[in-house]
């Protein structure tokens, strides 16, 4: 690799901090971003999880990783802070993580299940962001982006926790981004629909344990392109929200679901 092709890539000389990077989108993100010539931090909260992820990329240059459960302040900060002991500094938060909790009827909910998945996927994406504001401040900016969904667009019978969660971590973006324009760090949201990956898989399963490709069938077929997506797909979108190419983006909640939320 000489030093011109070093230039071309989109992401040179940018730090990342990627959480939910045991996962289908995180891994996608990972291997793209590590191509684009990143220096990338992994966060996940297995320790064996993020070991497989990281001999699946089978780079050892620009890679760490750090075990941080998304909801845990503690773990979150030092993620923060070892990523800057590694790196030099963060350039990029790609808030990922998150679950879909239990398909239930809203009065079948169990509160623990329904607080689960708001602390994973609100209050967990707000402690990224809050321990990434000064850092990216002091490299004069940087690029937040947030995993939401299609189901922070509209609702899904069965799936109130996940839901709610969704169109409160949107809320979380628009706010984040009027307050930190000013200091030049970008923050987006990414909604994916349906995804090729175990979540989606997951999903299926706990609508019809018996047949969850009758499931797939019925979900893609209420997606105009006729298909799910693919983690590879999410990662281009999250590779321009990253880059200086989406420089005049902000507070967004960019739709990449086949045409799902259209129909
Ligand atoms: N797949 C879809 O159809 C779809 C559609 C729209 C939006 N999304 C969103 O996309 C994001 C990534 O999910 P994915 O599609 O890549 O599915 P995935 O393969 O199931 O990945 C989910 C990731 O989140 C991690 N995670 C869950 N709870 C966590 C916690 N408390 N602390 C730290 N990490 C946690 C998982 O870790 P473990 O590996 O340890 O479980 C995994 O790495 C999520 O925010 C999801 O809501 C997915």
């Amino acid at each position: 690799m000489n030093d011109s092709s070093e230039l071309r890539k989109r992401l040179s000389g940018k730090v990342a901090i990627i959480t939910g990077a045991t996962g289908g989108i995180g891994e996608a993100t990972a291997k793209l971003f590590l191509q684009e010539g990143a220096g990338v931090m992994l966060v996940g909260r297995s320790a064996d999880k993020l070991k497989e992820t990281r001999d699946r990329l089978g780079v050892k240059k620009g890679l760490a990783h750090f075990v941080a459960d998304a909801a845990d302040e503690a773990a979150t900060a030092a993620s923060v802070a070892a990523t800057i002991s590694a790196f030099g500094g963060v350039d990029i938060l790609f808030a990922n993580a998150g679950t879909e909790g239990v398909v239930n009827p809203v009065e079948s909910i169990n509160r623990p299940d329904f607080e689960q998945v708001l602390q994973t996927n609100v209050i967990g994406v707000w402690l990224g962001m809050k321990y990434c504001v000064e850092p990216m401040k002091q490299r004069g900016g940087g690029s937040m982006i947030v995993t939401s969904s299609i189901a922070g667009a509209v609702g899904f019978a069965g799936g109130a926790p996940y839901i709610a969660s969704k169109h409160a971590v949107n809320g979380l973006v628009k706010s984040a981004a009027l307050e930190l324009a000013a200091a030049n760090i970008r923050v987006n949201a990414i909604a994916p629909g349906f995804i090729d990956n175990q979540m989606i898989y997951r999903i299926e399963r706990q609508f019809s344990p018996d047949n969850p490709a009758a499931v797939r069938e019925d979900l893609a077929a209420l997606v105009p392109l006729k298909r799910y997506g693919t983690s590879e797909e999410v990662a281009q979108l999250a590779l321009f929200l990253a880059s200086d190419a989406s420089s005049y983006c902000t507070g967004g909640i960019h739709v990449m679901d086949g045409g799902y939320t259209t129909a």
